[in-house]
């Protein structure tokens, strides 16, 4: 039984998926594949990913493989309620409704799991650490006794104080059915290795992101033009001229800052990583501390998938009409809670732009409330870009369901990585060269690849 906002939004929602399907080529081959081999009959799987056109279509795909495919968002912002109705339209159980609060939001995760899965799809981690957590409460409830870090984290703790005291076995049956989940997003694998490096770990895990063909792609390119489509819906603002501080220089900041770069911003980045800010410098952007940079910033972009980069007292002494924003995973870049118990006066100006005014007189735009902006103010990636990530995320959940893998956080092959790639190249009109059996031999590869080592950093 599906939970979305509005059953009579799905002709819309319906739309929006079909038109994201034709620019999806390799997943499209996948699910031709799909509905020829059904490799996962009979299989629960739950997909915990941004409840939009290119999530619903890898719904679609996984269920043309044979699954019973449940849907929930992983962001309440991110969720499309017109896209949700129709996935809930199509037969498939769909848990997501826009702009829900954090309580209402871990209901939703809870009533997606209820379902037991064999396999999930994450982003982020919310449903593996929902899991996890509950299923230690289960053997020691005092786990839920600590001080919560945050807000969210006092959700999800009342959340499973609720779940244990009506049912003391809830988790542990889910965690009988479970056979590994798929991860998206950095974060999300940043949380994966902690739990397996303290031990705690319940199941095998497949790293999506670090495939090159999901993180050099959908976290650089993909935010290369989704921050920008993200920023100019929510303002209108002119980026050219302005200065735009971009924090963090991984692969969704250098996205990032080409982006404003390419617009006719002047780029600052900022970087605690010598490796990353080095390579900032070399492309001509200049490498500062948020600090240092508050007197000329614009614009703020946060894309550390780090805590506290932008602080209370920065914004108290940005300059006026500074535009803040983060396209990281969480909303902690941000010291949203901080900012929200202030003395800074908030007003909103439309959905996603909110304006605070400090007693000073001058006045900060957060987008997206301090979410990810690509999402919140706009539909997040290119689907292009997304064919590759969720690619990427069904043959990783076939991995999961085929290799019968210990405990642990996986990688695909990079053969996997290179068919990936190359599923997209006629698409493109790419035409690729062949290595002759000599060069080939001269190189030290097989013919048909891996082309690269596995240490080679692309
Ligand atoms: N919005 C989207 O569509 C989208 C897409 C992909 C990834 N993400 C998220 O974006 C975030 C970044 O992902 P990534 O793949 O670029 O990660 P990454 O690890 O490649 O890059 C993050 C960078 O931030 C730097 N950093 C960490 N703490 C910092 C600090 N205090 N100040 C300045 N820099 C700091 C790190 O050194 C690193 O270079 C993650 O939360 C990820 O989940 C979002």
């Amino acid at each position: 039984m599906s939970i979305v906002k509005d059953m009579s939004l799905a002709p819309s929602g319906h739309q929006k998926i079909q038109w994201v399907r034709d620019f999806m080529p390799a997943l499209s081959g996948i699910e031709e594949r799909f509905r020829r081999e059904k490799p996962f009959a009979g299989l629960t799987i739950a997909v915990s990913v941004h409840l939009e056109a290119k999530t619903a279509n890898l719904g679609l795909v996984l269920r043309e493989g044979g699954a019973e495919v449940h849907l929930t968002g992983c962001n309440p912002l991110s969720t499309q309620d017109d896209v949700a109705a129709a996935v809930a339209d199509s037969g498939v159980a769909t848990y997501g409704v826009y702009g829900v609060n954090m309580e209402e939001y871990e209901h939703l995760l809870v009533e997606t799991l209820k379902c037991r899965p064999h396999l999930i799809v994450d982003d982020g981690g919310d449903a593996t650490l929902l899991i996890h957590k509950g299923y230690r409460a289960e053997e020691d409830a005092a786990t839920l006794d600590g001080t919560p870090e945050s807000y969210e984290e006092g959700v999800v703790l009342d959340t499973l104080r609720r779940v244990l005291a009506e049912d003391k076995e809830k988790w542990h049956r889910t965690v009988a059915e479970w056979r590994g989940v798929s991860e998206e997003t950095t974060t999300g694998v940043h949380r994966l290795y902690q739990m397996m490096e303290r031990g705690e770990l319940l199941v095998p895990a497949i790293n999506v992101n670090d495939s090159c063909t999901k993180s050099k792609f959908d976290n650089l390119y993909g935010c290369r033009e989704s921050l920008a489509d993200g920023i100019k819906r929510a303002t209108d603002v002119m980026i050219a001229g302005k200065v735009v501080v971009v924090c963090g220089y991984g692969d969704v900041g250098k996205g990032c800052a080409r982006s404003m770069r390419s617009y006719g911003a002047r780029v600052i980045v900022t970087e605690i990583d010598p490796i990353c800010a080095l390579q900032a410098a070399m492309e001509g952007f200049e490498v500062k501390s948020v600090e240092s940079a508050l007197a000329e910033g614009n614009i703020y972009v946060t894309c550390t998938g780090n805590r506290d980069i932008i602080t209370l007292e920065h914004m108290e002494r940005m300059r006026d009409q500074a535009i803040v924003c983060n396209i990281g995973h969480f909303d902690n870049e941000i010291q949203m809670a901080r900012l929200d118990a202030s003395a800074a006066v908030k007003r909103v100006i439309k959905p996603q732009v909110d304006e605070y005014t400090f007693p000073d007189g001058h006045r900060i735009f957060v987008l997206a409330e301090g979410r990810l902006v690509n999402l919140g103010c706009a539909t997040g990636h290119p689907s292009f870009v997304m064919s590759n990530s969720f690619t990427n995320q069904c043959l990783a959940q076939l991995e999961l369901w085929r290799e019968h893998l210990e405990v642990g956080v996986y990688r695909l092959p990079k053969r996997l990585d290179e068919e990936v790639a190359r599923l997209h190249l006629d698409n493109l009109g790419v035409e690729l060269t062949h290595l002759t059996p000599e060069q080939a031999a001269y190189i030290g590869v097989d013919p048909e690849g891996p082309f690269k080592a596995e240490h080679y950093r692309y």
